[in-house]
């Protein structure tokens, strides 16, 4: 099975992460070859329960596990500070200690919530993340960023906090909503665009969610390797891993503007990826065609790749400033040099002011 191997050079440790059909009936073997103590506490969300908790809950109780399960509403609404007073208590409850585990089972959201408990209980209990989602298994899985919303913003309080292993099991992509295979597509082809022209040629060959899933294992480990090779050379976003913000200075502002209730995380980040490399082609920055690409691997991957109104960037771009990466007027934004490199230019909001005036004409 593909295996990588994730370094974490500050704390001269590293973790693995397997990636394999079927893994999920593995899972009693996997934890009890990496976990000699007894009490597990599986975090997960309803969904995610009723298609694979108890499958999860009983395979580690007949490995010889006390296996205790905590399920959240599924949705970003449950990624809040709010929600950690009663996790903690659950974990007190059942009696955890710093020689046990905890699992988290779902997407970004249990994944981010649960590796935030894990870095805090206790200053800090073992966890392995176990992602469901196209987007967590290519994205949030790895790198160690865990935590979450505060009602002033996303992900306003977390922690570099790194898993002991990371499973993942493609199969369990099947039962996903398009919306959400789509949301991790977008974030497929984003690496592709920055890192690996040879992923972006293939997945523009790709034209149907089936097409993918016949070469899954190989998308996910090209991603998975892209994302820790940018994360071990900057393990706390200061420099290199900007890159994988390509598209989403943009994406995040749309998102925003639309209260996180039009667009989803995908789709600002599919539109925005259009729209940079749009300006950054006209500003001789991209190779010229880059941006007519980009559009059609999107629409290849049901992605969106225009706001439906696209006047409403004059109120969007405030939302820019308001981002947390964007410091002092100072905008860090990343542009594709031609399909496959990307490089981080320092610019201020009048790079986008075509936008502005093109979303303005009638
Ligand atoms: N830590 C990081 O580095 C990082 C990176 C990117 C995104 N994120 C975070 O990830 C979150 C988004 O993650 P997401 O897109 O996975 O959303 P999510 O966790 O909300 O999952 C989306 C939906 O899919 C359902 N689901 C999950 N797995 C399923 C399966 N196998 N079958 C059927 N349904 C399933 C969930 O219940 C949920 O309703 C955001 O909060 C974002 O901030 C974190
Ligand atoms: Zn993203």
């Amino acid at each position: 099975m593909p295996e990588l191997i994730v370094k974490v050079p500050a704390e001269e440790t590293s973790y693995a992460l397997k990636i394999e059909k079927n893994l999920l009936s593995q899972i009693g073997r996997e934890i009890s070859a990496l976990f000699s103590g007894k009490k597990i506490m599986v975090v997960t969300d309803e969904t995610v329960h009723n298609h694979y908790g108890e499958n999860v809950l009983n395979q580690l109780r007949r490995a010889g596990f006390e296996v205790q399960c905590i399920v959240l509403p599924p949705g970003e609404q449950t990624k809040t500070f709010s929600s950690m007073p009663a996790i903690f208590s659950q974990l007190i409850e059942f009696g955890l200690t710093r020689s046990d585990l905890i699992i988290a089972l779902g997407g970004g959201v249990v994944g981010d919530i649960t590796g935030f408990a894990a870095a805090t209980y206790l200053r800090g209990i073992s966890f392995v993340q176990i992602p469901t989602t196209l987007l967590a298994q290519v994205d949030s899985s790895v790198g160690g960023k865990v935590g979450v919303d505060l009602p002033e913003g996303k992900n306003l309080v977390g922690a570099f906090y790194h898993p002991e292993l990371v499973l993942i099991d493609p199969l369990v992509l099947e039962t996903l909503t398009n919306q959400s295979f789509a949301d991790g597509m977008a974030e497929v082809i984003k690496y592709g665009c920055i890192k690996d022209q040879n992923l972006f040629n293939h997945l523009m060959e790709m034209s149907s969610r089936e097409e993918v899933m016949d070469q899954i294992e190989w998308v996910i480990e090209t991603c998975c390797t892209i994302k820790k090779t940018v994360v071990q050379e900057d393990e706390k976003d200061t420099s290199e891993r900007m890159l994988l913000n390509f598209g989403h200075t943009l994406g995040h502002a749309i998102e925003a503007y639309y209260h996180y209730e039009v667009y989803s995380h995908g789709q600002g980040v599919a539109i925005g990826m259009v729209e940079l490399s749009r300006l950054a082609e006209e500003q001789g920055l991209t190779q010229t065609g880059t941006t007519e690409k980009i559009i059609k691997i999107l629409e290849n991957h049901q992605l969106p790749t225009k706001l439906e109104t696209p006047a409403d960037y004059a109120e969007i771009l405030p939302y820019i400033e308001k981002d947390k990466k964007n410091f002092k007027g100072n905008l860090n934004i990343i542009v594709l040099e031609e399909i496959g490199s990307a490089r981080r230019i320092k610019t201020d909001r009048t790079f986008f002011s075509k936008l502005e005036v093109g979303g303005n004409k009638p």
